[in-house]
Order: C-alpha cells, then structure tokens, then sequence
C-alpha cells in the first residue's frame, strides 16, 4: 500500500487500529476524508477508555479510596503526557477543556473582565467562528475594538499592514495556527513577536496544526494555545488549554463549582491554585486518559513521519485534482497542512459532497465554521478533502475518480 509515497510508514499496520476503516458506507468501502472535521479513533484508544470504566472509573481528587487514588493518578499522568508532548515548561499550565472552543472562550472571558473601549483585539481574516464569535461577544461587552489581519487570494496572511494593526493598543491577538478551511501553516513566529513587542498576549488556535506538527510551545512562546482530543485520535469532548502561568494566574476562573475552590464562605470565596482553578466540576477524567493514550499513538507512528506522509499524500492528490478541468482549489500556500477545499465550475459543493457520499467517501462541504473566508472568495462554500496518515494514495485515486463521475453526473 501507498509504496509509490517516498514517506515509508506502514499505513496497512496503521489501518488494522481501525475497525471503521473496513466498513462500508452506501455499499462502497468508506474512504474516509473528513480528518480537519474529527479524526478516526483507533482501537488503542477505545481499549484505553474500557480499561478505565472496567478498572478505575472514580471521581477524582475527592476520596481516599483506592480507585479514587488510581483515576487520580492516571488524570494527573494524563496532564503531564500532554505537557511533555507540547514541551510546555509546567504541568500546571495544562488545563483540560471540552476543546478547542471551550478554550478559547475560557480566555476570551478572561481578558473581558480586563479590557476596555480603549483597548483593541486583533483577529485574522481566515478564521474559524469559534476564533471570531468569542471576541466579538468581548468587545461587544467592553467596547473594544476588534480589528482583522487581512488575507491574500493564495490564503495567506496579508501582513503589509501590521505595524497599523498591532500596536500598544492591542491587548491579545488571536490567530489559528493552521486554517481549516484553506489548510495554511501559518507564520505564527512573526505574530507572537510583533504581539510581544506591542506588550500584547497571544493565543494561538492548535486545533489543526496539533494533528500534524510537532509543537514546541516553550520554543514558540506562545501566551495561550488550544487543542481538540478528536482531532488528535482521542475521543470526542476533551481538550487542552496551555496557558503560561502568569497569564493563567491573571485570568480570573471560567466557571464556579466544586474543586475550584481554596475556602468558600457566603462573605467572599478563594480559589484553587493552577490547574484546578480551572477546571470546576467533575472534568471528563476517562476523556483526559484518552486523549494522552492518542498523543502517545501519535508519537510511537511519529510526528515527523506523519507530516511527511501527509505532505505526500496533499502534493499527490492536488495534482491529480488540479487536472479536472473547471477545478479550482483555495488556499495555495505553499505551506499546507492536508486539507484541499475546492469547487467545480457550475456545481454546488453540496452536491458533489451528497454523490460523492453514495460512492462511500465522506468529504465535508459548506464553509467550514469559516464564512469570511467564503465571503473573500465570493463563493457560497467548497469541497473539503482532509486527509490523515492512516490515508492511502490509492484512497486518493479513488477519490478522484468519483470527484470526476460527479462532475459528468452534475454537469
Ligand atoms: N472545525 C471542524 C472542521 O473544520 C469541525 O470541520
């Protein structure tokens, strides 16, 4: 399989972790393109998460008891697998979320308890909602200013402007580190200089980088940065925020309850020192314990090798797409992780997402949680194929073969 790749991973071992890659979909072997949506879950993981029901499921934090004990230390080794993996310097700075946007609301409520009407966020234009809708509600609170870091028709970073768009005004600055929509890897060392320089914060949005790259958040420097579970080949409904300690001292907490607190009287409540502050409530232990046994998948493949490998598998399939003709794919960086959005000339994206589906491939269509980018492009939405290193090229062959058979049934 895949032998025409240069990257030599061995894809057919990789795809035994995953039962769900054997199915089929409308009578048709699933081909499975939908990886910026969420990943596939192998079955290191799911055994991960039935070892914890069947063996330690307990609250944490809150007994003597033997499995309060144990789920306690398999949380708390959780947290310290994602700070090594991210290399961040303490594992205090870990907070587990709900994901990526759970992360990004926690900070962006922060930073409106500090803000005011003389202060300015800035955001790029090749954002994700959860990037954008968070600091609008901020800067509709506090009077802020919220100002856009344009992009250019390749679906990169128009940074002509900068010097005028980050300045001393700017408080936090807030970019993805990888476009979902468009798949470029952004620059982000650029930003978290000028932010820095201009004595602002920064947060990056990992969601879709963390798939792919080995992220070194000590060496970036980076204030803030969120990641997805589901996105990493964990579960669903767990995620991290890296903040550096100072910044997650400042935050005041997200949400009140249980295991947030120092001491709660009716007169005045004290709070939980980093990372309990924030996380209140009974957090998704069993989610937490997935997700670092994912990371740890991740890394026996190997980060480095899943890049290339992706690499390979974006450049094939973007010249095989690029020769149908009317096909035209946004975002033309050339620093790309393997996401292709695309369209037909004449056809809906719906509508060859919908027949291409009944030929077993699953592909998302629309805008991508991403409606200024489509707005940029003047277009209603895409195709969007993201690929994983569980992915083959034959996979792509197949792909677009049924991107053509669409394109005569549509036409
Ligand atoms: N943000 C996810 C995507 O890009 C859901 O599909």
């Amino acid at each position: 399989m895949s032998k025409a790749l240069e990257v030599q991973l061995d894809v057919e071992k990789i795809r035994s972790d995953y039962p769900i890659l054997s199915r089929k979909v409308n009578g048709q072997p699933l081909i499975y393109f939908d990886n910026a949506a969420t990943s596939q879950t192998p079955n290191q993981v799911v055994e991960a998460i039935v070892t914890y029901y069947h063996q330690h499921n307990a609250n944490i934090h809150r007994g003597v008891h033997a499995l309060s004990q144990e789920a306690t230390d398999l949380y708390e080794q959780a947290r310290k697998t994602l700070q090594k993996h991210f290399n961040a310097a303490k594992d205090k700075e870990i907070i587990f979320t709900a994901g990526t946007t759970h992360g990004i609301n926690l900070v962006a409520s922060g930073f409106g308890s500090f803000l005011t009407a003389d202060d300015e966020v800035v955001v790029s234009a090749m954002e994700h909602h959860s990037n954008i809708v968070p600091w609008q509600l901020v800067c509709e609170k506090t009077g802020a200013q919220l100002k856009v870091i344009p992009i250019t028709e390749k679906g990169e970073w128009d940074l002509t402007e900068l010097d005028t768009l980050i300045t001393e005004k700017t408080k936090i600055v807030f970019v993805n580190h990888v476009s979902n929509a468009l798949g470029t890897i952004n620059p982000v060392e650029k930003l978290i200089q000028k932010a820095h320089d201009c004595g602002a914060a920064i947060l990056l949005d990992g969601a879709q980088a963390a798939p792919h790259l080995q992220i070194d958040l000590q060496q970036l420097d980076v204030d803030f940065y969120t990641v997805s579970g589901h996105k990493m080949c964990g579960p669903t409904g767990i995620g991290m925020l890296y903040g550096k300690e100072d910044w997650l001292n400042k935050l005041p907490p997200y949400q009140g309850g249980g295991e947030m607190i120092d001491q709660v009287t009716f007169e005045k409540t004290t709070y939980a020192p980093l990372p309990q502050k924030f996380e209140a409530g009974t957090p998704n232990i069993c989610g937490a314990i997935a997700f670092a046994k994912a990371i740890d998948y991740l890394n026996e493949i190997g980060l480095d090798k899943i890049a290339a490998y992706e690499h390979e598998l974006l450049e094939y399939a973007t010249s095989q797409l690029l020769a149908i003709e009317g096909l035209k794919i946004y975002g033309t960086s050339a620093y790309k992780a393997a996401v292709i959005s695309f369209n037909i000339e004449g056809i809906h994206p719906y509508d060859l997402g919908t027949l291409i589906d009944k030929m077993g491939i699953a592909i998302r269509t629309g805008h991508h949680c991403a409606q200024p980018i489509m707005d940029f492009y003047r277009i209603p939405g895409t195709a969007r194929a993201s690929f994983a290193f569980y992915n083959t090229k034959e996979e792509v062959d197949i792909f677009v073969e049924a991107v053509k058979k669409a394109k005569s049934m549509l036409s």
